[in-house]
């Protein structure tokens, strides 16, 4: 059986740590070439290294998503190594403790918040979508959280930039789908990358949420096993669509 994703390029935004990196090994395994666009050098040339080494092909390039000028650095550099690009996966961002309540929350810090996972994931489709329209098509993957179907209390700033990612996914969806570009978005419960694990090995009650759920808390691989079925063909009618991750019911609820 052929690799599901051979003969495709695909470039992973923060791809050296966390789900980036796991979704960046298994694109590889199923056969994509892959650019991993992060800003963490040691860590990006760290995963690119793994990849190479065991046998799949991986380029690194310095990147930061909210800057147009690395974007557009890490698009030519990348074709130039692989092709055009097939695939996005956007993925970097996150949260972090600075973010608060409506009342607590700095400017500075939503701000920046916006800038890295809403203005960074409209920027990186900005400038790689008119390679894809060229190429014939393509697939783009967002990265929304739970956070933005549910609310969560101090998470003003992500929630936002979260919710307007999913709104994103579906104006995108429709606008491209005569370039037969899909756009799609995953939404992750909590996950058990090693930033997360040290939280929870800080404070057990906040890794008690994932141990609720009825399937547990994610692994990092779990969401890119979801990453391949939006990359791949096998989703060829799929597009607009957020795939949650997620289990939803709690244990004993
Ligand atoms: N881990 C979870 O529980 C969880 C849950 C829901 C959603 N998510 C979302 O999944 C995505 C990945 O989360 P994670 O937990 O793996 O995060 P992480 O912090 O472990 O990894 C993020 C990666 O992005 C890189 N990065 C940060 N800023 C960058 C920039 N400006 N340009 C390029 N790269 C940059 C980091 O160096 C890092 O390698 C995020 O969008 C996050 O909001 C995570």
């Amino acid at each position: 059986m052929s690799k599901r994703m051979q003969g495709k390029t695909a470039l992973i935004t923060g791809g050296g740590g966390g789900i980036g990196r796991s979704v960046a090994e298994l694109f590889a395994a199923e056969g994509a070439s892959v650019i991993i666009a992060e800003i963490n050098d040691a860590l990006g040339q760290e995963v690119t290294e793994s990849i190479n080494a065991s046998g799949g092909r991986a380029f690194f390039q310095h990147t930061d998503v909210t800057e147009p000028d690395s974007v557009s650095a890490t698009i030519e550099a990348g074709h130039k190594e692989f092709g055009p690009i097939n695939v996005l996966y956007n993925n970097a961002g996150g949260a972090n403790q600075q973010d608060s309540t409506l009342v607590g929350v700095t400017f500075d810090h939503f701000w920046r918040t916006m800038k890295l996972d809403l203005f960074g994931t409209f920027l990186c489709s900005r400038l790689v979508v008119p390679q894809m329209q060229a190429a014939g098509g393509g697939s783009i993957i967002h990265t929304t959280s739970m956070t933005a179907f549910i609310g969560r209390p101090n998470r003003t700033a992500y929630t936002a930039a979260k919710g307007g990612i999913l709104a994103m996914t579906r104006s995108m969806a429709v606008e491209l789908a005569d370039d037969n570009i899909r756009v799609n978005a995953i939404a992750p419960t909590r996950t058990l990358t090693e930033r997360v694990k040290q939280k929870n090995r800080d404070n057990p009650e906040r890794a008690a949420y994932g141990d609720s759920l009825i399937m547990g808390a994610a692994e990092p691989i779990d969401v890119a096993y979801a990453a391949v079925y939006l990359a791949s063909d096998e989703s060829r009618v799929v597009s607009g669509q957020t795939m949650l991750v997620h289990s939803d019911y709690r244990r004993g609820a």
